[in-house]
């Protein structure tokens, strides 16, 4: 295995059960992961993007170790983790939600938050606030940040604190779930430049999960697209955004403002759709909402084709569009 892969999936599904209301009886599955094959390189900021509903925060879980995949393998490290996690890893893997407010323990101090994932790992108390203290520091926070409970901190703040507690446990790779959607743009702003430098800092790994294409545009190296539990593009951030393969990140892509503001821009806006309805479809999942669609796309399955290095996309046609 390429020693810089950090991060590898095989055919990695998850299915959620669906079970009718009163019996509780299987009565069908979300497949809201279904078949995905992600390669996340050491020091890589990889941005996962796509509509709500396509599988993105699911991925992220799994790849967090919070959720059992249904099938599929997970390689980390050059270690098949699909099953079981090794007690040394545990640390190595974390991952940050949108919402500060629902993070943190309303009823804990800054300071037990952040020591908590030290203590469970043995460290003395003495040890771990030392340690906190050097991770508030990192996150732009100080000392004194350590007496003061969540709701004394703005939504930035509390984001930072979050951060330092992900942080605190040295891990290599961390799932970013959307952290920023929830704070005012100039925090927003400043928490992703906060999060460039420490990347850069501790030779970290980001899965970045965005439904906004200005932030992935800004924080990562590679984009990968997810439509219905499927990865349908994924490349080298500028060969995407200049040069998209797929007919769905055309549709994202067209619908996102261009930087020049004098320039015309008319948003394409995506038509409404559910997993439900485009998971029982032998062929492309796009196949009913895509302009170009032919019989074949109906009928087969793309595979995940390689244009150009490291440019992937699953589509029949990405030569005819
Ligand atoms: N615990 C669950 N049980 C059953 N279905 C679920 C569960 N969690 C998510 N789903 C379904 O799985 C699919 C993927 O959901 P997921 O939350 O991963 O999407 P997402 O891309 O993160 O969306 P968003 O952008 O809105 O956060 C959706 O159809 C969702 O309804
Ligand atoms: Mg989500």
């Amino acid at each position: 295995m390429d020693s810089r892969i950090l991060v590898k999936t095989e055919k990695l599904r998850k299915y959620y059960v669906v079970r009718s209301k009163i019996l509780k009886r299987v009565i069908g599955y979300v497949k809201a992961v279904d078949g995905v094959d992600l390669e996340v390189k050491e020091g890589e900021t990889l941005a996962l993007v796509g509509e709500s509903g396509s599988g993105k925060s699911t991925l992220g879980l799994v790849l967090a170790k919070l959720l059992k995949p249904t099938d599929g393998r997970y390689i980390f490290k050059g270690l098949d983790i699909t099953w079981s996690l090794p007690k040394e890893l545990r640390s190595k893997i974390r991952i940050v939600f949108q919402d500060p407010y629902s993070a943190l323990n309303p009823r804990l101090k800054v300071r037990e938050s952040v020591i908590e994932p030290l203590i469970v790992q043995g460290y003395s108390g003495k040890e771990a606030v030392e340690k906190a203290i050097e991770y508030l520091k990192l996150v732009g926070l100080n000392e004194e940040h350590l007496k003061v409970y969540p709701h004394m901190l703005s939504g930035g703040q509390r984001q930072r604190v979050v951060i330092a507690r992900a942080l605190i446990t040295e891990p290599d790779f961390i799932v970013l779930d959307e952290p920023t959607s929830m704070l005012d743009v100039s925090t927003q702003a400043q928490i992703l430049q906060l999060l460039k430098e420490i990347k850069i800092k501790r030779n970290l790994t980001y899965l970045f999960i965005t439904h906004n294409l200005a932030v992935a545009r800004f924080i990562a190296d590679t984009i990968a697209v997810m439509f219905a539990g499927q990865i349908v593009e994924i490349g080298e951030k500028n060969n995407v955004f200049s040069k998209p393969l797929h007919p769905y990140t055309n549709s994202l892509i067209s619908a996102y403002p261009p930087p020049d503001p004098e320039a015309i821009w008319k948003p394409e806006i995506p038509e409404e759709s559910s997993i439900e309805n485009t998971t029982n479809i032998n062929g492309c999942r796009y196949a009913d909402r895509c302009p170009y669609a032919k019989n074949i796309c109906r009928r087969e399955e793309p595979p995940l084709i390689e244009v150009i290095k490291g440019h992937k996309v699953k589509c029949h046609l990405y030569n005819l569009i």
